[in-house]
């Protein structure tokens, strides 16, 4: 039921909500949407069976809602390890079956011995020899299973566990090492961690199957860039919702370095995925809208470099946004959940720059909700001066868009055979710039 009078009488805050409710608490990833946030603007901007598109979906938070209420959900994301949390939750599974992988992987374990651990920079560095050698027993172990979604299950469950039994301080995004007498102490049964993780993990799953078992559309998931052009037919996209990066990685969120130990246990790690996100490489915006003018001028007059960061974000940000206008049908709505955080003293209204950039769409409204649970940077160093902190996006504005008008030029749409390859899981990759298949290699 479409209802924007409903939306308006919202407590947006969700206060009494746990952050990680059910399937969301599967793993962890920074930035998350709040659940009853995703489901609340699904309820009255969709209907059951229409598209709903998150063109930066991170951990499916969007996606597993939009399951749980029968819409046909499509995610797209650089990161290969959000897509694969985000499929794993697209592909739930009961007890039995987790039950039977367990003991598969307990007798693999006690078969294989030695394992080689991979080679990669650095390992040594975030990974004790006694460690390195369980995880690579249970990576092979798990590699066994002939059966897709419950070996990205336990793919899923293992990343959880290098996180945990690496060398990095647990309570950050950002790689940081133990302190050395906190590291001396650290002796990780990599095992052990396994073990109890898989029953926590399959328990949630367990749940989310018995939620979830009469769902017939399953989302589609996808590794693509969304700077380039969206691999969807122009105007498919009834409901598109989402929360895009806040800022360049650098800055702000730093999803390639939250992951990149997990990529690399998983075979997955390809290059500097905070590069390929927005802002992450060096770029100008020749004709900026007004209000996103105005804030690159006041902090170019504090710090020109910055303002050209910043600026380089909304570039890539505009191509995103042109890319999503172009699949969306007319008398659809766009979603953006996004956070106004300040640069030099200056605030960064997304929430406005956003309405400007896409021209074809007006603002039916924009909520600000405060943020309890969270779990980003509160407090960052707008001036870079060590020990100077500022508070940074502690409440959010969610920006409901509808398109009214048609998109002028649309991207080039991939033609009915990539479509059909999109269906045997291909994935675009933002690397090689064209479709490949997902191999294991490649998920
Ligand atoms: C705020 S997070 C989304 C979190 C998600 N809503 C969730 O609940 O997990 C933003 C996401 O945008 C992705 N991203 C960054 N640059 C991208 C790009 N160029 N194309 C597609 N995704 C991108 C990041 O990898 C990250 O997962």
């Amino acid at each position: 039921m479409l209802s924007l009078e409903a939306l308006r009488s919202v407590d947006w805050t969700f206060r009494e909500v746990r952050a990680k409710e059910g399937i969301h608490g599967l793993h962890s990833y920074p930035a998350m949407m709040a659940p009853p946030v995703a489901r609340t603007l699904l309820e009255h901007l969709s209907h059951p069976h229409d598209t709903v598109l998150d063109p930066f979906c991170g951990s499916g938070t969007v996606i597993a809602e939009a399951m749980r209420l029968h819409r046909f959900a499509i995610g797209l994301d650089i990161n290969p390890l959000a897509l694969l949390i985000a499929r794993v939750k697209a592909n739930p599974l009961p007890m039995e079956k987790l039950e039977q992988a367990y003991e598969h992987i307990q007798e693999q374990q006690r078969q294989l011995g030695q394992v080689e651990p991979p080679q990669f920079a650095n390992i040594d560095y975030w990974f004790k020899p006694e460690v390195q050698q369980q995880l690579a027993v249970l990576k092979a172990a798990i590699d066994t299973l002939d059966d897709e979604p419950l070996k990205e299950f336990c793919l899923v469950v293992f990343s959880r566990v290098v996180r945990e039994v690496s060398n990095t301080r647990p309570s950050e995004f950002k790689l940081f090492r133990l302190p050395p007498e906190k590291l001396r102490q650290h002796c990780p049964d990599a095992f052990a961690v396994f073990r109890e993780r898989f029953w926590e993990c399959a328990t949630v799953m367990h749940q989310w199957w018995e939620e979830t078992k009469d769902v017939a559309v399953r989302p589609r998931l996808l590794l693509h860039d969304t700077r380039q052009s969206l691999p969807l037919e122009p105007e498919s996209v009834d409901l598109v919702l989402t929360s895009p990066p806040y800022g360049d990685a650098r800055t702000t969120v730093a999803y390639g370095q939250f992951s990149r130990l997990s990529l690399q246990w998983l075979g997955l790690w390809q290059e500097d995925l905070d590069r390929l996100s927005l802002g992450g490489t060096p770029r100008s915006f020749p004709s900026p809208p007004p209000t996103l003018s105005t804030v690159l001028d006041a902090i170019a007059q504090r710090d020109a470099k910055r303002a050209k960061e910043v600026a380089a974000f909304y570039a890539d940000l505009n191509d995103c946004l042109r890319n999503i206008a172009a699949v969306t049908k007319e008398g659809g709505y766009a979603v953006f959940v996004v956070a106004n955080r300040k640069v030099k003293g200056v605030v960064l209204p997304t929430d406005k720059v956003i309405a400007e950039l896409l021209p074809e769409f007006d603002v039916v409204a924009t909520f600000v909700r405060e943020i309890p649970h969270k779990r980003m940077p509160l407090r960052n160093s707008p001036s870079n001066i060590p020990g100077e902190t500022d508070t940074t996006m502690l409440a959010e504005h969610i920006v409901i868009l509808r398109k009214v008008r048609p998109t002028r030029a649309s991207p080039p749409m991939v033609t009915a055979g990539q479509l059909r390859l999109l269906e045997r899981r291909t994935c675009y990759s933002p690397t090689k710039r064209k479709f490949i298949a997902l191999d294991s290699k490649n998920r």
